[in-house]
């Protein structure tokens, strides 16, 4: 094998022009990294944003969320053998030789699963829309990790929830967008490892879904007195708070929405500041903006270059390696919308995310020779 076909990222904006079918050279592993072949690939909102928003760099692979077979191991990577069925999350659209839509696929192991091949079917799901379900196909896999490895940093580091059930139990988080692939996992990541009461919003439509999944409270974001419902439910017991959309708007319902309550801490995940709201000076929550890509343990240029702490490696890396396993046969993904195999189905993909038509569901499709 010389070569890896690739998704690439071109540098355009346009309808449909996102992203090109390419040829690179065969990727090289570190001695801390594995190396899958990829089966079944998830798109990401954060994969058009590279592009438009000019985070990342044309000419780089796309794709954050890919799931395949083990083929190589870094001589320092535990763990893994080569044939396993694992899934992986990486910053797409970055990187020349490592991204997400690609034949061969380079993983960092803290942000690499490897599931129970006993419980899983290698059989491709076809085109179609298939309900949340275990984690037991490629396309479900795919479909998980990022939100689970955002969701995990988010929890163990950016929000300090201590992983005490007991004390937890008579708390609240209060996860605004519960219906976001984010928030699907945040729901059952929030109720499952921390033992917390959670109350989420979303269109009334998915308010059952997301009852299965965990919730004790459901809202709908677009009553006009959504804030006030929350905060009679809440009764003072919203200790979190985690805004999983992340715009100005929905950043200062999250808060307002906690008015009362002893919150310490608040979270979002496209780097607002808490300045970009308005907040009360006297509140010594801790504000927070999570980055995932932090949790491989490398640097990020982010505009200016962030780099992980020991504290958050080491919040997240508990949360990966101890408190995420024993819940992960059990973990749900979000609904799947299945694309025609090939990497032709990236510029729908993302186009589809691009135009707000994505709903509690993910849109994944398999590899094509
Ligand atoms: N910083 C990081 O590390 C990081 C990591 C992951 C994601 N992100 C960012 O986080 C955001 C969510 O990503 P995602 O993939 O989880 O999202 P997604 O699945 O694409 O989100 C779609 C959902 O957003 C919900 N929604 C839209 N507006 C809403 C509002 N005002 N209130 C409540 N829900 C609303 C919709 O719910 P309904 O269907 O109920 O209308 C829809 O189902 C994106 O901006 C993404 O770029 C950042």
């Amino acid at each position: 094998m010389s070569s890896n076909k690739i998704v690439l990222s071109t540098g355009l904006t346009g309808k449909g022009e996102l992203t090109t079918i390419s040829t690179t050279v065969f990727p090289q592993i570190t001695d801390n990294q594995i190396l899958l072949r990829g089966v079944a690939y998830a798109a990401n909102p954060t994969d058009w944003k590279h592009t438009v928003l000019q985070w990342g760099y044309s000419g780089s692979i796309v794709g954050s969320d890919a799931s395949g077979i083990v083929t190589q191991i870094g001589k320092n990577v535990k763990g893994f053998e080569i044939g396993d069925y694992v899934s992986t999350t990486l910053r797409g659209n970055y990187s020349i030789d490592k991204g997400g839509f690609a034949e061969y696929v380079i993983a960092d192991p803290p942000t690499t699963i490897k599931y129970d091949k006993s419980t899983f079917s290698s059989e491709p799901l076809p085109v179609g829309s298939f309900p949340a379900s275990i984690i037991n196909t490629f396309e479900g896999a795919a479909a998980i990790t990022l939100s689970l490895s955002t969701v995990g940093l988010s929890l163990s580091h950016s929000l300090k929830i201590k992983p005490t059930k007991e004390s937890n139990s008579s708390k609240y988080i209060l996860i605004w967008g519960g219906a976001t692939s984010a928030g699907i996992v945040a729901i059952q990541i929030a109720k499952s490892v921390y033992g917390l009461k959670v109350i989420t919003t979303a269109s009334k439509k998915h308010h059952e879904f997301l009852k299965s999944l965990g919730a004790d409270a459901t809202f709908d974001y677009r009553d006009s007195n959504v804030i006030d419902q929350i905060k009679v439910f809440a009764q003072g017991k919203i200790y979190y708070a985690l805004d999983t959309v992340s715009t100005i708007e929905t950043y200062q319902q999250t808060y307002d929405a906690t008015a009362g309550s002893p919150t310490e801490s608040y979270d979002n995940l496209l780097f607002l500041p808490r300045e970009a709201i308005k907040t009360d000076p006297e509140n010594k929550a801790r504000f927070s903006g999570t980055i995932v890509y932090l949790a491989n343990g490398e640097p990020q240029e982010l505009g200016t270059v962030v780099y992980p702490t020991q504290e958050l490696l080491d919040d997240y890396n508990q949360f990966w390696y101890e408190l995420l396993p024993p819940f992960l046969k059990d973990l749900k993904t979000p609904n799947l919308r299945v694309l025609k195999p090939g990497f032709e189905s990236a510029n729908e993909a993302l186009e589809l995310l691009r135009e707000d038509k994505v709903s509690a569901e993910k849109v994944v499709f398999r590899y094509q020779s």
